[in-house]
């Protein structure tokens, strides 16, 4: 499977390259060329020097969306806009949001937009035929990252189309120590996103790190 990571350089992008690059071919995608060949590099060092194979390019985001059947959108929700309406070719993609819109003030606040969620709000701005699902929303990335660490959480998957939720599924149960649940409708990405600010809430209110789910 191709997975191409829009904005793949950041804090969620970085981290989910090295997870699924062992298994996939993952293509970082950024706004600068040169920093997606430095994330792609740093990951293929930090994959391979555990053993494991790694397959992983750095290229623009045009690239990233282009190269991939599915597409992952790790971009921070006040930048999908601009980042969306830069980006062309969607149709008959697969296209994840993990995209959580929040605010810190005393505590962490879930802020959607009139839509009701990102992810609802990324479907008005993908073209007809995309096939967006929501997933990767409740695990933090520093969890991705800590490639040494077994992983134990749940992904919940959000979307309309079975087909392109099934192939998700897939993909977030191909990575070891992480089970995947369908949610539901792309309607229900709310409940998952409001998540984060209430793990956060919790990690900050407990003294914990990284608080994430599992359903028992
Ligand atoms: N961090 C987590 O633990 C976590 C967990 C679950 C879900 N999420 C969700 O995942 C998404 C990404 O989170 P993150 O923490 O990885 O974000 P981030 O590190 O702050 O940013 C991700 C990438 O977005 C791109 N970017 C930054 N400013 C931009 C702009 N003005 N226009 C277009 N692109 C821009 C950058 O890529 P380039 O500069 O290379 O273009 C950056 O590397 C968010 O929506 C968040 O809610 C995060």
């Amino acid at each position: 499977m191709k997975v191409g990571i829009v904005g793949g350089t950041g804090d969620i992008g970085e981290g989910i390259a090295m997870r699924l690059s062992s298994k996939h071919d993952v293509v970082i995608g950024s706004r600068d060329e040169e920093k997606a060949h430095e994330s792609s590099d740093a990951c293929y060092a930090r994959v391979t020097e555990l053993g494991l194979p790694c397959i992983v390019s750095g290229h623009s985001n045009q690239e990233a969306v282009d190269r991939s059947d599915i597409v992952i959108l790790a971009i921070p929700f006040r930048h999908i806009k601009p980042t969306l309406s830069s980006l062309h070719g969607f149709e008959g993609k697969i296209v994840v949001s993990p995209i959580n819109p929040m605010e810190k003030r005393d505590f962490f606040v879930y802020t959607p937009p009139p839509e009701g969620s990102a992810a609802l709000l990324v479907r008005t701005m993908l073209p007809p035929g995309t096939l967006l699902c929501s997933a990767f929303n409740t695990v933090a990335a520093n969890k991705w990252k800590a490639l040494s660490e077994p992983l134990d959480f749940a992904v919940p998957v959000c979307g309309d189309d079975p087909a392109a939720k099934a192939v998700v599924l897939d993909l977030v149960r191909s990575i070891p120590g992480v089970s995947a649940y369908d949610a539901g409708p792309l309607a229900v990405s709310s409940m998952v996103e409001c998540l984060t600010p209430l793990l956060l809430n919790i990690a900050r209110f407990n003294r914990m790190r990284d608080v994430g789910i599992q359903f028992r």
